[in-house]
C-alpha cells in the first residue's frame, strides 16, 4: 500500500470513528444502565439487532439462543474474518454511583463487554461503509454467555464459525492506560478446568473420631497436598493455580460429619501442566482414600482451553496499530483467568488484542462493583480493529 493511500485510510477512519464515537458511548451506557447475565441478553442483542438494522448490515438473530451474527460482504472475493465481542454481564450489584450505573440490582457490567460490544458495532459501521474496497467478508459475532463460558460454543455449533479464515477479538484492560494496547505472545490466558471432589467418611461422636471416620481431617490434608501440584509437581517456568474455593461439612461442635464437599478451579497455560494437575488430582484423591480410610469422589471437567494467539495474526493487529494510532501496543503478561474465544481460536489463525481502558483515580480492576473504565477505549478499540480488518482485507 503506498503511503499515500495509508494517509488516506487512516485520516478516513479516524473521522468516521470521531463522528460516531458519541453514538456509541451513548449505546454502551443504555447496555451498561441495563445488563443481562448469560444467555439472557434479549435486550441486549435487540439493541445489537437495531443498530445493525439501522446501519444496513445484514444480520441473523438467535444463533447460540441469545448471540446476533453480522455479515459484511466485501466487494470482491477473499477471505473471510471473524471479530467477536461478548455481551453478558456479572451476578455483581453495581456501586459506581454512575449516572447511567446498572439498574439491575444484582447486574452489572463488571468485565467492560457493553464495551466490546459497541466497539464491534462501531467497527461493523465503519467496515461496513468501506465494504467497496473490501477483498473478502466480515463476520461480526456479538456472543451470549462468555463469564458463565457456553457461549461460544453454542454460536460454533449454530454455523458462527462456518467459513471463517482468520478471527479477532478484544477484551478491555483497565491496568494498561486508555490510547495503549496490550499483546501476548503465544497462550494469552489459561485453560480453566474445574473439579468436585466429596470426602466420604463414617459419621460418628466428636468424642469417639476411633469409631468413626472423619472426613474433615481428610479434607484438611487434601487441600495441602492439592498445592503440592504447584509447588512440587509442575514445571517452576509454566504456569499453575490451584484453588479450593468452597468447603463444606459438618453442623454440629461434637458430631463427626459423614462427608466433606470441596468444589475447586485448576488454570493452567501449557498443555503438559494441565495433564499433570487433573493426574495429580486424581492421584492425591486416591492416596487419601487409601491412607485415611475415606472414599474420595472425584468429578473432574475440562473447561475452555487458553486462547492461543497466532503469531502472523498479531503481527498483522500491531502493524494495523502502528499504522494507524501508532506506536502504542506494549508486550503484555498473559492471564490466568478463562476465556471462552478459545474455543474460535482453535480453529482458525486469531488473536485477541487487550485494550487499554485505564481512568485515573477510579477502580482498575474488573469484576468488581465499583469497576470504572475510561469509554474512550471505545473509540481506540474501533480504530485498531477495523484497521486491521481492512489491511487483511485490502
Ligand atoms: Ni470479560
Amino acid at each position: 500500500m503506498s503511503t499515500s493511500h495509508d494517509n488516506d485510510i487512516r485520516s478516513w477512519l479516524d473521522e468516521a470513528v470521531a463522528q460516531m464515537e458519541p453514538r456509541l458511548i451513548e449505546i454502551r451506557r443504555d447496555l451498561h444502565a441495563h445488563p443481562e447475565l448469560a444467555f439472557e441478553e434479549v435486550r441486549t442483542s435487540g439493541v445489537v439487532a437495531a443498530e445493525l438494522a439501522r446501519l444496513g448490515i445484514e444480520h441473523r438473530t438467535g444463533v447460540g439462543r441469545t448471540g446476533v451474527v453480522g455479515t459484511i460482504r466485501g466487494a470482491r472475493p477473499g477471505p473471510t474474518v471473524a471479530i467477536r465481542a461478548d455481551m453478558d454481564a456479572l451476578p455483581i450489584t453495581e456501586r459506581t454511583g454512575l449516572p447511567f450505573a446498572s439498574k439491575e440490582e444484582g447486574k452489572m457490567h463488571a468485565c467492560g463487554h457493553d464495551l466490546h460490544t459497541v466497539t464491534l458495532l462501531g467497527i461493523g459501521a465503519v467496515l461496513h461503509r468501506m465494504r467497496d474496497r473490501l477483498s473478502g467478508d466480515v463476520r461480526l459475532i456479538f456472543q451470549p454467555a462468555e463469564e458463565a463460558i457456553g457461549g461460544a460454543r453454542e454460536m460454533i455449533a449454530e454455523g458462527a464459525m462456518d467459513g471463517v479464515d482468520m478471527a479477532l477479538s478484544l477484551h478491555n484492560r483497565p491496568e494498561i492506560p486508555v490510547g495503549r494496547f496490550g499483546i501476548v505472545h503465544g497462550a494469552a490466558n489459561s485453560a480453566s478446568d474445574s473439579f468436585d471432589i466429596t470426602v466420604h467418611g463414617k459419621s460418628g461422636h466428636g468424642a469417639r473420631p476411633y469409631a468413626a471416620v472423619d472426613p474433615i481431617v481428610a479434607a484438611a490434608q487434601l487441600v495441602g497436598q492439592l498445592q503440592t501440584i504447584v509447588s512440587r509437581e509442575v514445571r517452576a517456568l509454566d504456569s499453575c493455580v490451584v484453588t479450593v474455593g468452597s468447603i463444606h461439612a459438618g453442623e454440629a461442635r461434637n458430631v463427626i460429619p459423614d462427608r466433606c464437599e470441596l468444589k475447586g478451579t485448576v488454570r493452567t497455560r501449557q498443555p503438559e501442566a494441565r495433564d499433570a494437575a487433573e493426574e495429580g488430582i486424581r492421584r492425591i484423591c486416591e492416596g487419601i482414600s487409601a491412607g485415611l480410610r475415606v472414599r474420595c469422589d472425584l468429578v473432574y471437567r475440562r473447561g475452555t482451553p487458553p486462547v492461543m494467539n497466532e503469531e502472523g495474526m498479531l503481527q498483522r493487529t500491531v502493524d494495523a496499530i502502528h499504522a494507524q494510532i501508532g506506536d502504542v501496543a506494549d508486550e503484555y503478561e498473559p492471564s490466568l483467568g478463562g476465556e471462552d474465544f478459545a474455543l474460535m481460536a482453535a480453529m482458525v489463525p486469531a488473536f485477541r488484542l487487550l485494550v487499554g481502558s485505564s481512568q485515573p483515580g477510579r477502580s482498575d480492576k474488573v469484576h468488581s462493583s465499583d469497576y470504572e473504565p475510561d469509554e474512550r477505549c471505545i473509540g481506540y478499540g474501533v480504530r485498531a480493529l477495523a484497521r486491521t480488518v481492512a489491511d487483511i482485507l485490502a
